[in-house]
């Protein structure tokens, strides 16, 4: 089966749908996403998005707090125009349906985070990306041009240097194969343009607060196509992740420290301030590392967030989901602290993009997490990547519909897929423990602190189940398991040789065997790309 829209949008996150509603009054749009439409990280997003909205805020001082947490490899002039375009962006927001939490005199009420100099999160409650999700879906659902595709997951991009088995440079994006996971059927769907908005990949390592569907697809769909990949080093782990056997990794948001809770060891004594003069405030860079120091330091499993001074009336109104699931779990925020862990959490690197959110491959765009714009550095600062997402979706959506003017009638014929002699697969415990052996593998070799010698061999395991999953793959049907191992391997290798690249620390790249920042022969971004 084949199915071609003006513009295919794979994700189904801030990013993708905010494109896709900006273009779609112009063209037809499919949406495609690998479980239902909200399973997303945008709707598990808490603490809120980063703008300047107050009187006693700059747009240079937002510049220069992205730039520090950034560890100066931020990209200035992209953080300017990202900086410069959050009040638009918000305002889109707000059109399409988001609420955002306001104060008595209908003002929008500002948090803060760490990193920020200043009170800028917009936020809805502790549930900000569940509401900018809910409005988004609404308005996509509602629009006549927008085709949803939940339950297909996409298996590669389809170039024209592939279609015509013809060397192209640069190549072109014409869509990509797509497996429909409820009748096993790899659809071929075609596009004018083709946008990744897939999100992160969290689900490399063993411990994440990301959802199940943060497994590196788009990057690691763009990198075996051809597209140039930056930064893959940066890998940030979020500071406070709720510890308990059962939870999953259940983010406690930085807004809680932005309201003034703080970090302690066992015995009570507050530790931040032995780290950084933001205390705990400081860039989730320092506090992530700060506190895989305590637990290592003292032996604990976890250290400890006590916010109980502030009153149970204001937590369970300014925290209702953390207050809620805490309890749910026997852990009363109101009267103890919360046990916290450092979880990963954001993918900083990703899919080399222009400013307009463009790849090296002609035609395909990249916006949100997947990619690498130049905003967050070695470092991203708190809710600065729903901005970004916003912002990019709208620089794409406007390059492409620029060039949807001159596009060619016709789309050239793209092959259907061809699955050879695959056959059932009857060992599908193989999949299971290789998914297995590379998220225990990242976590205890390319975690937060990291040396050359555990990089090499983490490399040389992921190398090894790379050739497994190739025969695997090609023995046996497709299938949505099998296409996200494939991936996550991908994404653990780009991750190890970026790191083992990168001969500085920086930002979230800490490593004992070159501890110092080095600008001299450092202060540029990692690429990787696939020779063919
Ligand atoms: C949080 O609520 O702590 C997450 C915010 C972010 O990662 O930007």
């Amino acid at each position: 089966m084949k199915i071609t829209s003006d513009f295919l949008v794979i994700g189904s996150g801030i990013a993708g749908l905010s494109y896709a509603l900006k273009v779609a009054d112009t063209g037809t749009v499919s949406i495609i996403t690998k479980r239902t439409i909200s399973e997303t990280a945008t709707n598990l997003a808490q603490g809120g998005i980063a703008s300047v909205f107050s009187t006693q805020d700059s747009f240079d001082a937002h510049i220069r707090d992205t730039m520090v947490a950034g560890a100066f490899l931020s990209h200035e002039d992209i953080v300017r125009i990202v900086v410069e375009s959050g009040p638009q962006a918000i305002h889109d927001l707000i059109d399409w349906g988001v609420q955002f939490t306001k104060n008595a005199d209908d003002t929008y009420a500002l948090t803060r985070e760490g990193g920020h100099s200043a009170r800028r999160i917009l936020h809805s409650k502790d549930m900000t990306g569940f509401e900018i999700e809910r409005a988004l879906v609404a308005a996509v659902r509602a629009h006549p041009n927008i085709t949803i595709h939940e339950n297909h997951i996409a298996i590669d991009l389809i170039s024209q240097a592939k279609a015509t088995h013809r060397r192209l440079k640069p190549d072109r994006c014409l869509g990509a194969y797509v497996l429909d996971i409820d009748s096993n059927e790899v659809i071929t769907f075609g596009a004018h343009f083709t946008v990744l908005a897939t999100g992160g990949s969290g689900k490399v390592y063993l411990y994440t607060c990301n959802p199940d569907v943060a497994t590196g697809d788009g990057v690691a769909m763009a990198y075996r196509a051809g597209a140039t990949i930056a930064n893959m080093e940066f890998i940030q782990f979020h500071p406070t992740t709720l510890f308990h056997p059962h939870a999953k990794s259940f983010l406690i948001s930085e807004a809680v420290r932005g309201e003034g809770a703080i970090l302690k060891r066992r015995d009570g004594t507050a530790f931040m301030a032995s780290y950084h003069e933001l205390k705990d405030l400081a860039p989730r860079d320092i506090v992530a590392r700060a506190i895989d120091n305590e637990m290592k330091t003292y032996g604990d499993d976890c250290v400890f967030l006590d916010i109980t001074h502030r009153g149970a009336d204001y937590i369970k109104d300014r925290f209702p989901n953390i207050y809620e699931t805490c309890l749910s779990y026997g852990i009363d925020m109101t009267k103890e602290p919360i046990p916290v862990v450092p979880a990963a959490h954001y993918l900083c690197g990703g899919v080399k993009i222009d400013t307009f959110g463009e790849t090296d491959i002609q035609n395909l765009f990249a916006i949100g997490e997947v990619s690498c714009s130049g905003l967050h550095g070695a470092n991203r600062l708190a809710s600065n990547s729903l901005l970004e997402g916003v912002v990019y979706a709208d620089r794409a959506a406007s390059r492409s519909l620029e060039r949807l003017a001159d596009k060619q009638a016709d789309f050239p014929s793209i092959e259907a897929w061809d699955s050879g002699s695959a056959t059932d697969s009857d060992e599908e415990v193989v999949v299971a423990h290789n998914w297995d052996e590379i998220r225990r593998c990242m976590w205890n070799y390319v975690g937060i602190v990291r040396s050359t010698k555990r990089l090499t061999r983490a490399l040389r395991r992921i190398k090894m189940i790379q050739e497994e999953i190739a025969d695997y793959y090609w023995d046996f049907y497709v299938t949505s398991d099998l296409i996200e191992l494939r991936n996550i391997a991908t994404i653990a290798e780009l991750i190890v040789l970026c790191a083992l690249e990168r001969k500085e620390s920086r930002g979230l790249h800490y490593t004992i065997d070159y501890p110092e920042t080095d600008d001299i022969h450092w202060k540029h971004d990692t690429l990787m790309r696939k020779e063919f």
